[in-house]
């Protein structure tokens, strides 16, 4: 079997509001929608990643609660194996409460809960798991300690490492310096420094050279998402632009979850990561036209049939 992409992964359950337009502070409005389902970042990259085809390993926490039973019910019924979702006992399931305009963009603010007992111990209390992984996974949503620790024990193991830094988390330079990649969007990537020169609405490939830039000196390979426009990547080997298909946005919650866990399948897989960024832009394109975040991550066929790429020869 293919070696598992280890997904250290923040876990929430999203009380998601649908409304025509947000409401100002002070307002109260009427929604015309409402749903409660699984989320966090990690969670959504978690089930994206098996989607998209990777043998995936979540280490996540959740509570005591309704919302952990329904999240491990959840992804068992997604095929995610569960066996390192542990439930603490003093703390609630993490919760995201979302609002969604009729635009399309969204609002999200998140308690973490459960989320924070992935601590540093827990980090070598995996170690075994770490040394197995093709590739591993985290986010910004995770407490930035534990954030260093993977980056420290993935880079002593010789493990790629990939983190996404989303929400923007003040994690050490010497930590960033290993991921590859590190990926961002706009607002993100100018939160550690990148492009933050650069104007808003800077083409694709101004922030190519943006990214190329940031190689090696802010992370071992850069990824810059910038939402309907595509997505940008640099590292040693070249830096690339990928355009994303004209589409229509019916919620793009989880969107960006949903590129980041089929980048992080396809490169576990030996795929480049000019590739591998082609395919994601393709998932998070396909994304955004459903509803909710992990329940509109589209099958790895409909994925590369979009991205215009096919199954590669298997490498060993
Ligand atoms: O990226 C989308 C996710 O952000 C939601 O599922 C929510 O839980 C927050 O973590
Ligand atoms: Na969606």
């Amino acid at each position: 079997p293919p070696a598992p992409t280890v997904v250290f992964g923040s876990l929430n359950v999203d009380s998601t509001s649908y409304v025509a337009a947000f409401p100002a502070p002070g307002e109260t409005i009427l929604a015309h929608g409402f749903r409660v389902a699984l989320g966090g970042k990690g969670s959504n990259q978690a089930v994206a990643a098996h989607v998209a085809g990777a043998s995936v390993d979540l280490v996540a926490r959740v509570g005591a609660d309704a919302s952990g039973e329904f999240a491990l019910t959840t992804l068992a019924a997604f095929g995610v194996s569960t066996d390192a979702v542990m439930r603490v006992a003093d703390a609630p399931t993490g919760v995201a409460q979302i609002t969604v305009a009729d635009s399309g963009e969204n609002t999200v603010i998140v308690t973490g809960g459960a989320n924070l007992a992935l601590t540093p111990a827990v980090v070598d209390a995996e170690r075994a798991r770490l040394a197995g992984a093709a590739l591993v996974l985290t986010q910004g949503e995770l407490p930035v300690d534990t954030i260093e620790r993977l980056a420290a024990v993935t880079a002593e193991l010789g493990v790629r490492f990939v983190l996404n830094l989303a929400p923007p988390a003040p994690v050490a330079a010497a930590a960033l310096r290993h991921c590859d990649p590190l990926v961002l969007n706009e607002h993100e990537a100018r939160a550690v420094g990148i492009g933050t020169d650069a104007p808003m609405g800077a083409t694709l490939d101004e922030w190519r050279a943006i990214a190329a830039s940031a190689v090696g000196v802010v992370a071992r390979s850069v990824v810059v998402t910038l939402g309907a426009a595509g997505a940008v990547a640099a590292s040693a080997d070249g830096s690339w632009t990928a355009p994303a298909p004209r589409v229509t946005a019916v919620d793009t919650t989880g969107a960006g979850d949903g590129f980041t866990g089929t980048l992080a399948a396809f490169l576990a897989e030996g795929r480049p990561l000019d590739d591998a960024v082609r395919i994601a832009v393709a998932a998070g394109a396909l994304a955004v036209q459903a509803r909710g975040t992990v329940d509109s991550y589209s099958p790895r066929a409909a994925v590369l049939a979009a991205a215009g790429l096919g199954e590669q020869a298997a490498t060993s």
